[in-house]
């Protein structure tokens, strides 16, 4: 990585200070709906195998215990419905930021080279694509870049369910996507880290689509990579317990420099998630609470006036004003006066929405929804 840290974006939550400030002159107090950062208690599952996990006086393998990646390999199976990836399509990761961000340099990409990443998107894509000196491109439509632009095009990012929108892509446009990929030998990389999260049909009783599924990649994940994560899945962002899987002719050589490096995810928390993944109840619980969370706000916003674009999954309501005449500013700054904070769609690189997050208590939840409801 040959980049200076001041040639990074800022970083983003920096710049809601003077939101804050307003939202702090509310007589009620703040709410934040910022960001996706879950609240409910980590269940007793998980951290109960942690405590018992706790004696480790030898190193963790990094790509992880072998009953660890065939829990992974069964989630795959029973819970998305794919045929799982080989054993050694299958390495660890210390939540799934830290790939986001350092996969464009794991895969050896450089100047000269470009990273596709969607026009609306989490932040830490472009930063990835900047660390490895890479250019990112904002595009959803990757087939309508320019053939110069196309022929730079290493890596092209993916994430369904998508933070901010909480749109879900469909099994058809996910094969677009890697067919486009297939003809020119770009790793596709697909963060699925909200996939537990889906509130709208089909995706509620079918599930969200996976890069890994057969009807997408004919069976062949040559060229694939799905990013799991448990911080939303389990209430267990603190742990760091996410994965890699897919093309083992690409996992391979990152976990080899991940040997190097050391990046190892603790024994005791390999312990914790192995739980985690053997439990679906408390999946579902969180599910409920995440439900009835969504629909009070959703309403709130509607009832104000308000339209929710997307948002058929994840962790956020994608809001704008129902005539689009108010910029992500202005809609902060509403909310704000409120005391409620939220994430302008600018974070993200969309100006008409703000990203309202339900990861909330209850009790914040119905105050923030009755603020809102009586705007
Ligand atoms: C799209 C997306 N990817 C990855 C992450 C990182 O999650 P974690 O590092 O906790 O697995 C987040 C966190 O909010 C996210 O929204």
């Amino acid at each position: 990585m040959g980049l200076h840290s001041s040639e990074l974006p800022d970083f983003p939550w920096d710049s809601l200070t003077p939101f804050k400030r307003r939202a702090e002159a509310h007589p009620n107090g703040v709410i934040d709906l910022s960001v996706g950062s879950p609240v409910d208690p980590t269940p007793d599952v998980v951290t109960e195998a942690l405590a018992q996990a706790a004696n480790a006086p030898g190193y963790p393998k990094t790509e992880g215990g072998t009953p660890l990646r065939t829990a992974i390999r069964e989630y795959y199976r029973k819970v998305r419905h794919v045929r799982p990836p080989d054993r050694d399509g299958i390495m660890l990761t210390l939540g799934s930021k830290e790939m986001v961000a350092s996969l464009p340099s794991l895969l050896g990409l450089s100047s000269g080279d470009a990273v596709v990443i969607p026009s609306v998107c989490y932040p830490t894509y472009e930063v990835g694509a900047l660390l490895a000196g890479a250019a990112p491109i904002r595009a959803d439509q990757a087939r309508e870049l320019s053939p110069g632009t196309a022929g730079q095009v290493r890596l092209v990012w993916l994430n369904s369910p998508s933070n901010p929108t909480g749109r879900v892509m469909s099994v058809e446009e996910l094969r677009d996507v890697v067919r486009w990929a297939r003809e020119r030998g770009v790793v596709v990389a697909s963060d699925e880290c909200y996939e537990a999260l889906a509130w709208e049909e089909p995706w509620a009783s079918k599930g969200v689509p996976s890069i890994l599924d057969p009807a997408v990649n004919a069976g062949d994940t040559t060229g694939l990579l799905a990013l799991g994560s448990l911080s939303k899945r389990s209430n267990a962002a603190g742990y760091r317990m996410a994965w890699l899987a897919g093309d083992p002719k690409l996992i391979g050589p990152i976990l080899a420099i991940r040997r190097q490096m050391g990046m190892m995810m603790p024994g005791p928390v390999q312990a914790a998630m192995l739980a985690a993944l053997g439990d679906e109840q408390h999946v579902q619980a969180q599910r409920e609470r995440y439900q009835a969370r969504r629909s009070q706000l959703w309403d709130a916003f509607t009832k104000a006036g308000y339209a929710i674009d997307d948002s058929q999954a994840g962790l956020y309501l994608w809001v704008r004003a129902a005539d689009g005449g108010k910029t992500a500013m202005d809609l902060t700054g509403w909310l704000a006066d409120l005391g409620i904070i939220v994430a302008p769609g600018t974070f993200y690189g969309d100006d008409s929405h703000v990203r309202v997050s339900i990861t909330a208590s209850d009790l914040a939840v119905s105050e923030a929804a009755a603020r809102i409801a009586e705007s």
